[in-house]
């Protein structure tokens, strides 16, 4: 551990540095109300409990949690837009948006002190990756219903710093503000750090020689290959970051810059669980599983037992006394990550159903060129549109479609009836050809 590189201990939230008991005491006072408040207040969650005979008052401690019910993608999907909030919309002062499954996205909500607290996590966030009040931060995340960007820029600016909100794309400016602006940190999704590392170098730039000293990379999941790549071409520490938008955005976990070993989840806001994705049974620390949440302070919109789908492990804390969690090895659904923009098969699916020109037999190709992913979307006319110039102009909608609702550029292609290998079983509706780290 470098603890160089360590904040002073004044510098710290003091419960970074609690005991575990003062942590599970906190947990406990917190889970109580979390539940009794989603209980009290969002009709779903209530009917859920009901149905499952359990009511917060069986709440006495943490070990009790495993008998409340999940919540999925699938129930925000049924209360779209609002009615999975807890407070009065008047008290709801943001509103951010990631994919659902189909059309709809899943739509989370804040009040000012869930913004608040949001700030200071990520604040906190910041920090532990190394940075300081007096430090320089380009966020690079994208703006806008993403939590990414302004998540970044309102942590940024509560501990102190000088933000400078780029927000994604437009990557020759990236540069041309990294050389003018001197920033010592980037927070950006680490593939697309590459690309901007990429254009320094055809600039004529050597991008170990720019301002930045520290990358706090998220979004989407990088091996341990891709920080010791990342590092060494530009002269970094490169640092994780981890969050959903469902349970606040970034800045649930984050990995300490003295340490580099695993994210430590900042348990005395968002309550960690790892489950046997099949069974749903809890599993112990340090076992392989999918990770749930259940939000300890949130308002607007108090999530329990949030199902993240992302498969890790829960380990002890060692650069601050909350639990850390491994690298992201996997998810236990299909949801692809191109760019930072969640994209599940079902989205494109129905994009393809709407299309009287289009059967629904399709693959989607996933590649990687230059460090960035690329989605070709392979899909079969329907029978008697044999004509390529029809076929051609389907494509064009098609992937016209799928820019403007989904928000991703694809290739596609049409091709004749029965062009596309049927499948024997459960249909293979992803090839992701990748390299694995
Ligand atoms: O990606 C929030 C975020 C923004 C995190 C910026 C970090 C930095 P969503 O769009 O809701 O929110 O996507 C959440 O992204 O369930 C994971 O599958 C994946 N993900 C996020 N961070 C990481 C990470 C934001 N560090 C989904 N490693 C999550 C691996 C990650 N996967």
């Amino acid at each position: 551990m470098d603890l160089t590189k360590r904040p002073l201990e004044h510098e710290l939230d003091p419960i970074e540095l609690a005991t575990r008991d003062q942590i599970a005491a906190v947990q406990t006072r917190r889970m109580a109300w979390s539940l009794r408040h989603a209980y009290e207040n969002v009709p779903h969650f209530r009917a859920k409990c009901d149905a499952h005979g359990v009511h917060p008052r069986d709440f006495k401690d943490l070990s009790d949690l495993a008998r409340f019910p999940f919540t999925t993608k699938q129930d925000l999907r049924e209360t779209y837009p609002f009615n999975s909030f807890a407070v009065p919309m008047s008290e709801v002062v943001r509103i951010h948006a990631s994919s659902g499954t189909t059309g709809k996205p899943t739509v989370v909500g804040y009040t000012r002190a869930d913004i608040d607290m949001w700030a200071t996590v990520m604040a906190r966030s910041i920090r532990a990756a190394g940075g300081r009040h007096n430090s320089r931060v380009l966020v690079s995340y994208g703006y806008g219903l993403f939590t990414g960007g302004l998540g970044a820029h309102y942590g940024a600016e509560k501990l102190g710093a000088t933000v400078i909100p780029m927000s994604g794309g437009q990557t020759e400016k990236q540069v041309q503000l990294i050389k003018d602006f001197e920033p010592d940190i980037i927070m950006v999704t680490p593939s697309y750090m590459l690309v901007i590392a990429d254009e320094m170098e055809r600039q004529g730039m050597d991008p170990r020689d720019c301002s930045l000293r520290i990358g706090i990379f998220g979004a989407e999941p990088w091996t341990g290959q891709m920080r010791g790549a990342l590092e060494t071409r530009l002269g970094i520490d490169a640092i994780d970051i981890y969050g959903l938008s469902e349970v606040i955005g970034p800045g649930v976990a984050q990995e300490c810059i003295e340490s580099k070993d695993g994210l430590h989840i900042w348990e005395d806001h968002f309550y960690p669980e790892i489950i046997d994705p099949e069974t749903g049974a809890v599993l112990p620390d340090g076992e392989l599983g999918e990770l749930v949440f259940t939000s300890l302070t949130k308002e607007a919109m108090p999530v329990i037992r949030y199902r993240t789908r992302d498969l890790t492990r829960l380990m002890p804390g060692t650069a601050r006394s909350m639990r850390r969690m491994g690298k992201i090895t996997g998810r236990s659904d299909d949801m692809l990550i191109i760019r930072g923009v969640n994209v599940f098969p079902t989205q494109i699916e129905e994009m393809i159903l709407k299309d009287a020109r289009l059967s629904p037999h399709y693959q989607i190709e996933v590649t990687r060129e230059n460090h960035l992913d690329h989605v070709t979307v392979n899909v079969e006319t329907r029978p008697g549109l044999a004509d390529e110039s029809a076929r051609d102009a389907a494509a064009r909608d098609l992937q016209h479609h799928i820019k403007s609702f989904i928000g991703i550029s694809t290739r596609v292609k049409v091709v004749e009836d029965g062009g596309i290998e049927r499948s024997m079983g459960k249909a293979k509706r992803v090839v992701d050809l990748r390299p694995k780290s």
